[in-house]
């Protein structure tokens, strides 16, 4: 007659020892090893407690219709002017002019976010003159909401200069964020929530375009026009004026942080509880190996029934 395997159940064999024993030096050996290497493996393999991370988020942004334009007219330095700022207007005497500005924001996947700045704007010339160079300052209001709330206002600065002088002037690019030190998590950062051009002040120190950039480059956090490629086109019609077009975007952008107490240790707890399965699964094999074939000397005793509770 044929047997089979009617049923099976794992027997219980509980081994036996007192407390000063090699046996019990070893089972404290291995749980310290058990336990405490995981930690070390975690630690050194770097990473553990994680000190920045990042996240993806639209900016709220905001053109604050603040401009300062000034075009070199002549290769000697002659240049006019012109700017959003009545004090700094009246400053300019001769070298003021008036362009025809037209703005436009959008907002082209209807999200409630605005995605891009059509900044148009065509300076009228006298007849001796002609553009050799631009330079371009536009404000901003930024914000940011995800994790700690950012309040800020900044500037996106385009330059283009040329040996012939040029008829128009396109710049495509994206106002993308600066960051000089990771963000808190959580809070509101506002210390950049001032003017990058005080327009209240009636000194023309504080209109000069490289007292403005050294200021607003000290900060931390700063937007940059990443503008690779501007296109200077030549062959301006006798009496049309300079045309200057800007298509400025507000990308998405990723953003780095510190992270909070409880999201560093659960990385940090993610990472040792992964370690510790195995040391655990090891350790589990060593210590069967050690007390069933009696390494070290205990006392074995047989459950003959297994309570299953
Ligand atoms: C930022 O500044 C503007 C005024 O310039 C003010 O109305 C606004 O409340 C400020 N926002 C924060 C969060 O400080
Ligand atoms: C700017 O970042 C530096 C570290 O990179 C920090 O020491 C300094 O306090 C920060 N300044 C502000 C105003 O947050």
């Amino acid at each position: 007659m044929a047997f089979y395997e009617v049923y099976s159940h794992p027997a219980l064999i509980r081994y036996k020892t007192s407390v000063c024993t090699k046996a019990t030096l070893f089972l404290v050996a291995i749980l310290c090893l058990t336990y405490i290497s995981p930690l070390l493996v975690a630690y050194r393999s770097q990473g553990f407690w994680t000190k920045r991370s990042t996240y993806e988020e639209q900016p709220v942004v905001r053109y604050r219709y603040e401009a300062l334009l000034v075009a070199a007219t002549s290769p000697l330095g002659d240049h006019v002017t012109w700017s959003t700022f009545p004090y700094l207007n009246n400053m300019l005497g001769p070298n003021f002019r008036i362009p025809a500005v037209s703005v436009r924001e959008e907002d082209q996947n209807q999200d409630g976010k605005l995605d891009l700045l059509i900044f148009k704007l065509q300076l009228p010339l006298r007849a001796d003159e002609q553009v050799y160079s631009v330079q371009l300052l536009l404000t901003f209001s930024y914000q940011l909401h995800r994790m700690s709330t950012v309040v800020m206002q900044t500037l996106a600065y385009v330059q283009h200069s040329s040996s012939v002088p040029g008829a128009k002037l396109f710049i495509g690019g994206d106002l993308r964020l600066q960051q000089r030190a990771p963000l808190a998590h959580r809070g509101l950062n506002n210390i950049y929530n001032v003017s990058v051009i005080d327009g209240s002040s009636p000194f023309v120190s504080s209109y000069d375009l490289e007292n403005i950039m050294r200021s607003y480059q000290s900060r931390n956090l700063t937007t940059v026009l990443s503008c690779p490629s501007p296109v200077w086109t030549l062959g301006r019609a006798e009496g049309s004026p300079f045309e200057l077009s800007a298509e400025i975007r507000y990308p998405l952008e990723v953003i780095s942080y510190r992270p909070g107490f409880w999201e560093t240790i659960k990385l940090a707890w993610i990472q040792y509880v992964s370690v510790l399965l195995i040391f655990l699964w090891v350790s589990e094999r060593v210590q069967r190996f050690v007390f069933q074939n009696q390494v070290l000397t205990t006392v074995p005793v047989a459950v003959e029934k297994l309570h299953l509770s």
